[in-house]
């Protein structure tokens, strides 16, 4: 079995078939594949991993994703919108403690109120870190004039997570309206990476209805897509959301981190130059899940530093972790954690994605 597993890390094009038997393993396999990975990447890529602090603002969103507990139809969800001041408070903590870079994120708006604004906050983010502070955004579907006003403000990395990229999938996990349209999604990407975006998806992973070639044709749709950037999780379910009814029939929540962790592995083989991120959700199965990540193949880590009277609030699957510890004990920790895993961390640089600029032929 180990000699199938060398075989195909050592094959120049991988099929749905060799990713999903890696996606699929187990045991002492699984941990052979794993360590293979492990040892091969970081003599590749270094063995940086990058941090980027993450600022939650809002769980206002006007969607309704079947699986998300900030959705707008979730009336148990205590909704916050924080002000600009303390957003810009936290990119400024993010720059003293030498992030490199920021990720705003928030519940999807499209309104011009919120377009706007959030044009403003990069304007004001850029200047009150000497344009020194590298801004990733993570506000949803918007109007490509939309993506390309926060480009020229600032911000020159977005994540928009396909979710599924099987669209039968995407329609048993979202309602089937104009709000929630499959193709439109990858359009919006699409945009993104004309526009010059540094582009990132993902997925969920152990969704309802999901199989192993499923998440090895997300691999796969990353490749082709040219993506630069991954962030991928185990999908933790909700009680307020239409998922829930599913929770029966879901992998144990042990399943759905080991095959997380062997996606990572597989998408590092299967593009070696991309950044991928250790999700968060990795840690609301094991504390030590964005480690484990950070040793297999993820070189991104995303601290949480949204003010925290506010971070219970962004609910997205239950069980959160960091909810109640201040931005300053989260960094302390972190910085522990990553040297743990045999990794450094790259103050004070941005960590651009080398797939990016091998791509673009742009110059770093
Ligand atoms: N479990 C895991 N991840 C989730 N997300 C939303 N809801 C859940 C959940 N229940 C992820 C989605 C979204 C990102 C911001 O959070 O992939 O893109
Ligand atoms: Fe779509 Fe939250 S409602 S991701």
């Amino acid at each position: 079995m180990n000699n199938k597993i060398i075989n195909i890390i050592n094959k120049q094009a991988l099929t749905a078939k060799d990713l999903s038997f890696l996606i699929g393993l187990e045991g002492e396999e699984r941990n052979f594949f794993l360590k293979s990975i492990g040892n091969n990447y970081v003599d590749s890529l270094g063995k940086k991993v990058f941090f980027r602090g993450l600022v939650e603002f809002s769980n206002y969103c006007t969607k309704d994703c079947y699986y998300c507990g900030i959705r707008k139809s979730n009336t148990q969800s205590e909704r916050y919108d924080i002000d600009d001041k303390s957003i810009i408070d936290a990119a400024i903590f993010a720059h003293q403690n030498k992030y490199g870079s920021l990720v705003l994120q928030s519940g999807e708006r499209s309104d011009k109120a919120f377009t706007e604004r959030i044009t403003h906050l990069l304007k004001e983010i850029k200047n009150a870190t000497n344009g020194e502070l590298g801004i990733t955004i993570s506000l949803g579907e918007q109007s490509e004039d939309v993506y390309k006003e926060w480009f020229d403000a600032g911000a020159h990395r977005y994540l928009l997570r396909i979710e599924s990229s099987n669209r039968d999938l995407y329609y048993k996990i979202h309602p089937e309206d104009e709000k929630h349209n499959f193709e439109t999604r990858i359009n919006c990407l699409k945009s993104l990476q004309k526009i010059g975006y540094q582009t990132g998806t993902g997925v969920m992973i152990g969704l309802p209805y999901q199989s192993y070639e499923d998440l090895a044709n997300d691999l796969l749709f990353f490749k082709e897509m040219n993506i630069d950037m991954v962030g991928m999780g185990p999908f933790i379910e909700h009680t307020e959301t239409p998922l829930y009814e599913h929770k029966d029939a879901l992998w144990s929540l042990q399943r759905r981190f080991d095959v997380s962790l062997n996606m990572i592995a597989a998408l590092r083989l299967l593009m070696p130059d991309i950044n991928i991120a250790a999700a968060t959700a990795l840690q609301a199965i094991d504390p030590m899940g964005r480690e484990k990540a950070l040793r297999y193949g993820a070189n991104v880590i995303m601290p949480n530093i949204t003010p925290t009277i506010h971070r219970k609030d962004y609910t997205l699957y239950e069980n959160k972790p960091c909810t109640d510890e201040g931005a300053e004990d989260c960094s302390n920790c972190l910085s522990i954690r990553v040297e743990m895993a045999g990794r450094e961390i790259g103050y004070d640089e941005w960590g651009d994605s080398k797939h990016y600029f091998n791509r673009t032929k742009k110059k770093q």
